[in-house]
């Protein structure tokens, strides 16, 4: 198991500061196995020993989660026989055994895809009744119409005879070609089927949230970053599509724009 100063713990799985962290040692908010902490730079085993900041127990995960912001051309599999695999992304320092996408875009989709060995979470994430929300920005074809609004709400009809789950979306402002979309289920290309069923047609499709975990701009496409237990926790909190559209607009048109 690994062994590491108490302060550099903290500060990964949590919010605080290694700064704000020395003053709650000193203030005895800090524990270990019980016992209040003296030194910040005390050795602890994540895993082994448990820490508390102000009487709550700091999570920890045994996990690797690796955030990659997908480039087209690469599949989400682990099977080098379906072609070039999301997997080769993944840099040498951060592959562990066991690691898949968990969810899939397709070749052609770019964006936010979580690779990790814990399957338990995959499961809740995309557990088959509902999957957390995410959202996507596309491009599309032709300008986007009102009417789509009402249609994705009350849940889409595919040519398939399938029907979806209510799913929100909203043109990009200033901008009728982008629109962001959000859905509870994984349907096989249900994006772009559903803009199909309206009559339109996705030319670019790119995932930006995961659940309340969003894809951090300075993530290049074909980068990678190892997501600590604060992060994981975000992708089950609540999330506001309106606000996420207003937010995030401006940062996630430029990525598409000129794709
Ligand atoms: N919907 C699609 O059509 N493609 C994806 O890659 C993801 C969602």
């Amino acid at each position: 198991m690994k062994q590491s100063r108490l302060d550099k713990f903290i500060s990964e799985q949590t919010e605080y500061t290694r700064s704000q962290i020395k003053v709650m040692v000193k203030k005895g908010e800090v524990a270990v196995d019980g016992v209040t902490a003296k030194d910040p730079g005390m050795k602890i085993t994540a895993g082994k020993n448990i820490v508390t900041v102000l009487s709550k127990t700091i999570g920890f995960s045994e996990h690797t989660y690796v955030l990659l912001n997908k480039p087209a051309g690469y599949v989400s599999s682990t099977d080098e026989k379906d072609g070039r695999t999301v997997m080769e992304l993944v840099p040498e320092n951060l592959r562990k055994k066991g690691m898949f996408p968990a969810g899939r875009l397709d070749k052609d989709s770019l964006g936010a895809l979580l690779i990790t060995d814990d399957g338990e979470l995959a499961h809740r994430m995309l557990s088959p009744s509902r999957h957390i929300p995410k959202v996507y920005i596309v491009k599309l074809d032709r300008p986007f119409e009102s009417k789509y609004i009402n249609i994705f709400e009350s849940g889409v009809e595919l040519s398939s005879g399938e029907k979806c789950l209510p799913a929100r979306v909203k043109p990009v402002e200033n901008c009728d070609k982008l629109a962001f979309v959000e859905l509870c289920e994984g349907k096989y290309h249900q994006v772009k089927r559903m803009f199909a069923s309206v009559g339109n047609h996705v030319e670019v499709l790119m995932r930006v949230s995961l659940g309340g975990l969003v894809l951090p701009e300075k993530l290049a496409f074909g980068e990678c970053m190892e997501l600590l237990h604060k992060d994981v926790e975000n992708l089950f909190s609540e999330t506001d599509f309106d606000d996420f559209c207003a937010r995030f607009s401006v940062s996630f048109s430029a990525f598409l724009i000129n794709k």
